[in-house]
C-alpha cells in the first residue's frame, strides 16, 4: 500500500513538473496585453498567414501533432511542448532545435505572428488559447537561447520547482494583485519573488535569473524595459 502511494506520488510529481510556467490569466488582462503589444510599425511587421501555417505544420510534425493544429489550439500546444520538455534533457534539446527551425522558417514574420495583438485581431479569436500559444514560444525562446546552458545544467530542479509551495506563493500573489492599473508592477514584483524562490530551491548562480526571465519573457512586449537582475555572485 505504501509503495503504491509512493509511486503514485512520483507519477503525479512527474505529471506536474513544468518548465513552462503553469498559471492562468483572465481575458481582460490578455486583451490589455494585446493592446500594449500593438506593433508600432504595422507596415513592416506583417505575419504572412501562408508562411505561418506552413511553418506551424512543420513544427507540429516533430510532436506528432495534426497538421490542423494552430495558434487556435494554444493550450494543447502548450501542454504537448511541456510534456516533451519534461521527458529528459535530450528531448529538450530536440525541442529547441525544432523551435530554431520554426524561428528560421518564419523569418521576419516570426515576431509579428507571435504577437497577441496580431492573433486577437483574427476572426473569432480565443483569448486563453492565443495567450498559451505566445507564451509557449516566448518560454522556448528564453530556455533555448539566453537560458539554455542554465536549463541544461539544472533541468531537474528548474522543472520541478513549479510544483513547490514557493512557486505557488509567488504566482498566487500575482493572481491576487495583478490588474489593469498595476499590470507591469505586478509582473516586476512576481519576477523578483520568483528570482528569490528559484535561488533558494535551485541556487546558486543563475537559477534565480532563469526563473525571473522565464516568467518575464511572456510580458516582454507588453511591459517594455522590465529586466530581471543578475544576482551578484
Ligand atoms: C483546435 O482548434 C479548433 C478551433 O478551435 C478546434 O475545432 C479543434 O477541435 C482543436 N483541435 C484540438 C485537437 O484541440
Ligand atoms: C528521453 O526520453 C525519451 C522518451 O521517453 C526516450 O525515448 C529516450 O530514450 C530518453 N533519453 C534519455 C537519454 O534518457
Ligand atoms: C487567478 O486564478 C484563477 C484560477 O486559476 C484564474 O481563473 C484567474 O484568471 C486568475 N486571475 C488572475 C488575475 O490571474
Amino acid at each position: 500500500m505504501r509503495s503504491v502511494a509512493l509511486s503514485l506520488l512520483v507519477l503525479l510529481g512527474a505529471a506536474q513538473a513544468n518548465i513552462l510556467l503553469p498559471y492562468q490569466m483572465p481575458d481582460e488582462l490578455i486583451q490589455l496585453m494585446a493592446f500594449r503589444e500593438q506593433p508600432q510599425n504595422a507596415a513592416i511587421s506583417v505575419c504572412n498567414d501562408i508562411q505561418f501555417n506552413y511553418c506551424q505544420t512543420h513544427f507540429n510534425q516533430f510532436f506528432g501533432m495534426d497538421d490542423s493544429i494552430s495558434w487556435r489550439n494554444g493550450s494543447y500546444i502548450f501542454n504537448t511542448v511541456q510534456n516533451y520538455l519534461m521527458m529528459n534533457v535530450t528531448e529538450l534539446v530536440k525541442v529547441c532545435n525544432t523551435r530554431t527551425q520554426f524561428y528560421q522558417c518564419l523569418g521576419s514574420s516570426y515576431y509579428p505572428c507571435m504577437n497577441l495583438y496580431t492573433l486577437l485581431n483574427k476572426p473569432q479569436p480565443d483569448f486563453s488559447n492565443a495567450f498559451d500559444y505566445v507564451r509557449t514560444f516566448r518560454g522556448l525562446e528564453w530556455m533555448c537561447v539566453g537560458g539554455f546552458s542554465e536549463v541544461v545544467a539544472q533541468w531537474s530542479c528548474l522543472g520541478t520547482f513549479p510544483t513547490t509551495k514557493a512557486y505557488q506563493n509567488c504566482i498566487g500573489n500575482f493572481n491576487q494583485t495583478v490588474s489593469a492599473a498595476n499590470f507591469c508592477p505586478a509582473v516586476a514584483q512576481t519576477g523578483v519573488c520568483l528570482n528569490d524562490a528559484y535561488n533558494d530551491a535551485c541556487g546558486p548562480a543563475g537559477a534565480g535569473y532563469f526563473g525571473c526571465e522565464n516568467f518575464r519573457i511572456t510580458f516582454d512586449n507588453s511591459c517594455w524595459g522590465l529586466r530581471c537582475m543578475v544576482d551578484p555572485q
